[in-house]
C-alpha cells in the first residue's frame, strides 16, 4: 500500500475527489493523513468524518516560513508518505521543503500553466479574454506554479462567464484530473525525466 498525505487550506473538494476515487477504484494506496495550515478548514472535518487522521499545523504559530515548513514536514514525515498532494494548499513553500519531497510532491493550479501562475486566475483569464482556461496538475518545484506538467484540462470561456461560473466549470475538471494524476503516480504510469513528465506507453 502506497501512502499519501494531503495538504489543504480550505473546503477540500479536491481532497474529497481523491478520497472518492481511491475508494471507488480500489487503489493500492491509502490517504494516511490530511494536514491543514488553517485549523478552521472545512476539509479537516470531512477527512475526520471519513476516518482519516486530520490535523492542523497553523502557519500563524510560527515566526517565519522556514520554521513553519520545518514543523509541517515534521508532521508529514510522521506518516512516511510516498506522495504528498497539495490540494488547495494556499502557502508558498520554501525551497528546502520542496527539495525534501522532490519527485513526490504534486499540486493543482486553476489555470492552464504556464499561463496565469499565482492568484486570481479566473479573473485574470477573463480580463485577458482567453477563449480557453482550465487546470493543471504538476510536480512542485521551487519556482511557484512552474513545475513539470502531469495533467491538464481545458474549458471554453463563455462570453457570459463571471469569475464564479468559470471557477465552477474549472473545478469540475479539477475533480477529474487530480484523482487521475494521483492514481497514475501511485501506479508508476509516468516518470519525471529532465524536468518533463513522460508517460509509459500501455
Ligand atoms: C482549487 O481551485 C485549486 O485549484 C486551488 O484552490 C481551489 C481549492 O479548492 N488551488 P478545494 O479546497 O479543493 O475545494
Amino acid at each position: 500500500m502506497k501512502r499519501i498525505v494531503i495538504l489543504i487550506s480550505g473546503r477540500g473538494s479536491n481532497m474529497e475527489a481523491i478520497l472518492r476515487a481511491a475508494a471507488a477504484e480500489k487503489w493500492s494506496a491509502q490517504v494516511v493523513a490530511v494536514i491543514s495550515n488553517q485549523a478552521k478548514a472545512a476539509g479537516l472535518e470531512t477527512a475526520s468524518t471519513a476516518g482519516i487522521p486530520a490535523r492542523a499545523v497553523e502557519h500563524v504559530a510560527y515566526s517565519d516560513r522556514a520554521q513553519f515548513d520545518q514543523a509541517l514536514s515534521a508532521a508529514i514525515d510522521e506518516y512516511s508518505p510516498d506522495l504528498v498532494v497539495l490540494a488547495g494548499f494556499l502557502r508558498i513553500l520554501t525551497p528546502a521543503f520542496v527539495t525534501r519531497y522532490h519527485g513526490r510532491l504534486l499540486n493543482i493550479h486553476p489555470s492552464l500553466l504556464p499561463s496565469f501562475p499565482g492568484l486570481d486566475t479566473h479573473r485574470r483569464a477573463l480580463e485577458a479574454g482567453v477563449k480557453f482556461h482550465g487546470a493543471t496538475v504538476h510536480f512542485v518545484t521551487p519556482e511557484l506554479d512552474h513545475g513539470p506538467i502531469i495533467e491538464q484540462a481545458a474549458v471554453p470561456v463563455l462570453d457570459t462567464d463571471t469569475e464564479d461560473t468559470l471557477a465552477a466549470r474549472v473545478l469540475e475538471q479539477e475533480h477529474g484530473i487530480y484523482p487521475r494524476a494521483v492514481r497514475d503516480f501511485i501506479e508508476g504510469r509516468y516518470v519525471l525525466t529532465e524536468g518533463r513528465v513522460v508517460r509509459h506507453s500501455s
